[in-house]
């Protein structure tokens, strides 16, 4: 089954043709870190009229990378996924209505696909079979999210986030050191450079609960940076890697604890800040030790992806069948994972 998947739920436009679920024939992903890059955030109303001027040049695109003419759509494409929710508002409607127009014309059955299931499955994106149940760590510019994947569609929320994600506590740190947008990935790079015991920020471990808390880590390197403004590259490093340590310990603490009271054998992370180099090491390096199988996708497909859309509707569509009545469904910013 050849799925056209697009993602248009934040600040990147994809669109990609996933063959069965896990072979990627094409993935396009047009960024809008220029746009937003000088407001150090997404600005909804630039995003969704972004996404607008790009929405068609990466779906001919995906399908020209795919080895698909637009005339051959109807015998090469079997069925259309999109991002139906969470995310913003005006994004997630380009996407919606794009998909929607291309299943009506082309009479193909359309998936409303959650973007975080697309984030929890976007490791089976590269072929790394592996089947529920698992722990799933969705973390990103929105969301930090430890759920138990019982069975694919059956999903126990653990915990979340109280207040900032982690990758927005990543950005706005990256702010506060004068860095720009997105923080994670230039954070990272510096941190690799600096000492994580320069400075000891204290571990929101929120005992007792599987909730997230990164506001006052963001709060205490501040605190840190009136009292010690940045002198030098090696100093900014260490403030980095020092931060770094914090955010990415505070994750894996946490996941483990999780994976040994639920007696899970394995973890997978999706999400942004899953392409951090530290959390890919911590991860793998606690998982050998607690004899814990970690998935983790590779970079491309940490970040918002429509490859992704197109496993998990795939995946979708294996259990529930193609149900889905293109004209009852409608994006929802606030979406939340439901039972498949
Ligand atoms: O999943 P994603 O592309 O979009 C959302 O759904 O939010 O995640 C973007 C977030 C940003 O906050 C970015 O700073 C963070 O992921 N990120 C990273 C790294 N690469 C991206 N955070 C830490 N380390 C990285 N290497
Ligand atoms: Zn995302």
């Amino acid at each position: 089954m050849d799925i056209l998947a697009l993602e248009s739920s934040c600040d990147e436009t994809s669109a990609s043709v996933v063959s069965n679920g896990s072979k990627v024939k094409s993935v396009v992903i047009s960024s809008q870190i220029e746009i937003h890059a000088k407001f150090f955030g997404v600005v909804p109303e630039l995003a969704s009229r972004a996404h607008i001027e790009n929405i068609n040049p990466v779906i001919y695109q995906a399908l020209d990378k795919a080895n698909i003419k637009f005339e051959d759509f109807s015998k090469k494409i079997d069925v259309v996924a999109f991002t139906a929710g969470p995310g913003l508002a005006g994004s997630l409607l380009v996407g919606t209505i794009a998909a929607k127009s291309i299943a009506s014309v082309y009479k193909k059955p359309l998936i409303p696909v959650n973007h975080l299931e697309g984030h929890l499955y976007s490791f089976l994106v590269e072929n790394r079979v592996t089947k529920p149940p698992f722990l799933g760590l969705i973390i990103s510019g929105g969301h930090t999210e430890l759920i138990i994947v019982e069975d694919f569609g059956k999903y126990k929320i653990l915990g979340g986030t109280r207040d900032d994600a982690a990758g927005e506590a990543f950005d706005k740190v990256a702010k506060m050191l004068g860095l720009s947008y997105p923080g994670g990935p230039i954070i990272d790079k510096k941190a690799e450079k600096g000492n994580p015991d320069a400075i000891k920020f204290t571990r929101p471990y929120l005992k007792g609960t599987w909730d997230f808390s990164f506001s006052g880590i963001k709060t205490a390197v501040l605190n840190y940076l009136k009292a010690n403004p940045v002198k030098d590259e090696n100093h900014l490093n260490d403030v980095c890697a020092s931060f770094r340590q914090t955010v990415i310990e505070t994750l894996c603490f946490k996941a483990f604890e999780a994976a040994k009271e639920f007696n899970l054998k394995q973890i997978v992370l999706g999400g942004g800040v899953s392409a951090n180099s530290l959390i890919r090491k911590m991860f793998i390096e606690t998982g050998r030790k607690n004899k814990i199988k970690i998935f983790i996708p590779s970079p491309l497909y940490c970040t918002d992806n429509a490859a992704m859309i197109g496993c998990a509707a795939y995946l979708k569509q294996k259990k529930c069948g193609l149900t889905y009545n293109p004209s009852q469904l409608k994006p929802n910013p606030s979406l939340v994972l439901e039972k498949w």
